[in-house]
């Protein structure tokens, strides 16, 4: 019998200097689409796939995160004083149960690989896990990784979130090889992370959605250094490959918003912001507007 996945790591050391001003002094995972921030939407979808425990492998300057997750009493008092229900409800997402968050410094900024390897302890090594990049945030019917979730408890092995990207794009992600295509998902015999440009071994990328055997921790041991200089988990994960569990890429439903990227983020910000029903009216007007400019200027 598979194990059930409970535990999921969120890598949120980085730098996030691409959206410098503004990441100088707020974590860039608490940027926000329209009043949630990312890093919600990641904890939204863990929570819908089942999981109970939360990991976050974090670095200096990311104090927000941990009171994002906390209560505020004083706020809390202030709404209920006023009787500001609706908010304190809303406010209610953000509240974990105590013991269920754990934070995890990375010290150095060695790579994704490593980052993951640094939660090691809070993880049983008998048990698959979960790892979430707040980055990537993907809009779907069901939560992405409660599709894969379902996925997984048939197929077993390690399972990453796949996509195909234009040709151009390709080299910026981790990329599979694909040994078997079932169409739902593939079985890997290859994944390369970065690959030169000409040399990929398809258009099929990893998105930031894994779950993953408990052996892949075991390879991050090894410390090797891959793309970048940096220690990947694409390459601990591809050194499940000969092994009789197998790597599998399972391509997902749903929009996936880079919002590592700023264009990723404003369209995210406009997709989320449509999706909501007291802002969608006012915005797609705004935007019929914008489209009827530029027909006009042409
Ligand atoms: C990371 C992973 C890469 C994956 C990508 C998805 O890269 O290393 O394999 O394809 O996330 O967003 P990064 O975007 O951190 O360079």
């Amino acid at each position: 019998m598979k194990r059930k996945v409970t535990k999921a790591i969120f890598p949120v050391a980085g730098l996030g200097t691409r959206f410098l001003p503004a990441t100088k002094s707020i974590p860039k995972e608490i940027m926000t689409l329209v009043d949630r921030p990312l890093i919600q939407y990641a904890i939204d979808e863990a929570r819908a796939a089942g999981i109970k425990e939360f990991i976050f492998v974090t670095s200096r300057g990311k104090g927000a995160l941990e009171d994002y997750f906390d209560h505020s009493p004083v706020l809390e008092q202030e709404l209920r004083k006023k009787g500001k229900d609706a908010l304190l409800e809303t406010l209610k997402m953000t509240n974990m149960d105590s013991g269920a968050i754990a934070y995890i410094r990375q010290h150095k900024a060695l790579g994704l690989g490593h980052a993951v390897w640094c939660a090691r302890r809070l993880l049983d090594p008998k048990e698959p896990f979960a790892v979430i990049l707040p980055d990537d945030v993907i809009a779907a019917d069901k939560p992405c990784l409660q599709q894969m979730v379902e996925a997984y408890e048939e197929i077993g092995g390690s399972m990453v979130a796949a996509m195909e990207v234009p040709d151009d794009k390709v080299s910026s992600y981790g990329v599979l090889d694909i040994k078997e295509d079932m169409g739902a998902y593939v079985s890997a015999k290859g994944m390369v992370e970065k690959p030169a440009p000409g040399t990929e071994p398809s258009n099929l990328a990893v998105i930031g959605r894994y779950i993953l055997s408990p052996n892949v921790m075991k390879n991050l041991n090894q410390m090797k250094a891959g793309a970048g200089g940096e220690i990947q988990l694409t390459d601990a994960i591809a050194d499940e490959i000969e092994s009789d569990r197998g790597v599998y890429g399972y391509r997902f439903s749903g929009q996936r918003f880079d919002c590592g990227s700023k264009a990723g983020f404003l369209q995210a910000t406009i997709a989320f912001g449509l999706s909501r029903p007291e802002l969608h009216d006012e915005l797609q007007e705004y935007l019929d507007t914008l489209s009827s400019i530029r027909t006009a200027a042409q």
